[in-house]
């Protein structure tokens, strides 16, 4: 009914609206003296100082929590990580030894895929952590460490609640790694850590423009294909936006990276093809708006997400635009991910269709 899903006409809704509430409370108990703390998970300084590299396993969602920590954790700690598709893990015989980190990232902590590739690199000797949204799962029994996201039930199939307290949990274990390996100064982590406590403002804000973005998505409906185009963690954070998309609205939609359109999905952009470009970090702007002008001028029918206020030199080269709050460029990744998530909702919404439970889709995947 209505009532368990917070007034809402759907659960996805509710749990778009809880992030705020749920990322503050996945993230301030793990902060003492404005330092990322890890000791009730006991998690030793001394694992995050001495593995040499990391390797995140995780399936749909979850994976694409991975790729936004492989950012984060190679440009601000500089240990090289490796984001492996749980499902194919076994398949590229799998390099891990007691130098690898493993993180497991998992919603529901019962993927078993997920499961029997954690189990593989634990038996190589690989030391490891999960990230995992349910108390007790088996994801969590099996590894040695647990950082439970605090999202609290997620019921949609689509996941929203659980991916961005994913990523909250990667932003505090970056973070960690920074105090055990002492890569930062102190104001840089003070910071650092203002930032990621700023989120549930900001994703406040975001949630207020939600009519906006409802009118964006409105020129959706009769796409048959929409592309998403953007580099660096502005790609990462399209991946996931995409699978929303065409997870429950059936639209076949496709994450690019800005770069290699010429080499491929530029073909396929003709009038009206509706294209969603993100564009929030400073040090890819021009190369990214010049990639958005070579789409529009082939008729796609470009929707801009871009960070700020500051007015664009180019022409206009979109046909709508959506100004995003401003963050560090390493945080923008949350209040993008609200917007592509509100898109997908009112997609599916005014489509009609049954947004809690698109077709042939399983929340829990325990067949392999
Ligand atoms: C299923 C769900 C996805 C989820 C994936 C991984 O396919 O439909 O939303 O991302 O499994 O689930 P997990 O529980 O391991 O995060």
């Amino acid at each position: 009914s209505r009532s368990d899903k917070g007034g809402y006409p759907f659960y996805m809704e509710k749990e778009i609206m809880e992030q705020p509430r749920v990322i503050g409370e996945t993230v301030k108990p793990r902060i003492k003296d404005g330092k990322p703390d890890f000791t009730a998970e006991g998690i030793p300084d001394e694992m995050l100082a001495s593995c040499r590299r990391i390797c995140v396993i995780a399936c749909g969602t979850a994976m694409h929590a991975g790729l936004v920590g492989k950012s984060l954790i190679q440009s601000l700690i500089g240990i090289h990580v490796d984001v492996v598709m749980a499902s194919e893990f076994m398949y590229n015989d799998p390099i891990v030894d007691k130098t690898t980190l493993v993180i497991a990232i998992s919603q529901s902590g019962e993927t078993i895929d997920t499961l029997e590739a954690l189990k593989f690199a634990r038996k190589c000797g690989s030391p490891s952590i999960s990230i995992v949204n349910v108390k007790g799962a088996s994801i969590a029994r099996a590894s040695e460490y647990v950082i439970y996201t605090n999202a609290g039930p997620e019921i949609a199939v689509a996941s929203t609640k659980a991916y961005t307290t994913q990523l909250a949990v990667l932003y505090l274990l970056t973070a960690r790694m920074a105090i055990a390996r002492k890569l930062w100064s102190d104001e840089q982590m003070k910071e650092y850590m203002e930032e990621l406590q700023r989120v549930p403002a900001v994703m406040e804000e975001v949630l207020k423009s939600k009519e906006e973005i409802h009118h964006i998505a409105d020129t959706m409906l009769n796409a048959r294909d929409v592309f998403m185009i953007g580099r660096g963690l502005d790609y990462s954070i399209l991946l996931e936006g995409s699978l929303k998309l065409k997870e429950i609205s059936y639209i076949h939609s496709e994450a690019y990276a800005s770069g290699e359109l010429k080499h491929g999905t530029i073909a396929l952009i003709t009038e009206e093809t509706p294209v969603i470009a993100v564009v929030t970090q400073d040090k890819l702007k021009s190369k990214e708006l010049s990639n958005i002008k070579e789409v529009q001028s082939r008729g796609a029918r470009v929707i801009l997400l871009i960070k700020g206020q500051e007015e664009l030199e180019q022409e206009k080269i979109w046909s709508r635009i959506f100004r995003l709050p401003v963050m560090k460029d390493e945080f923008m990744v949350m209040p993008v991910s609200i917007v592509l998530q509100l898109i997908a909702y009112y997609v599916s919404l005014d489509k009609g269709l049954d947004v809690d439970k698109p077709r042939n889709l399983a929340k829990v995947v325990t067949v392999e």
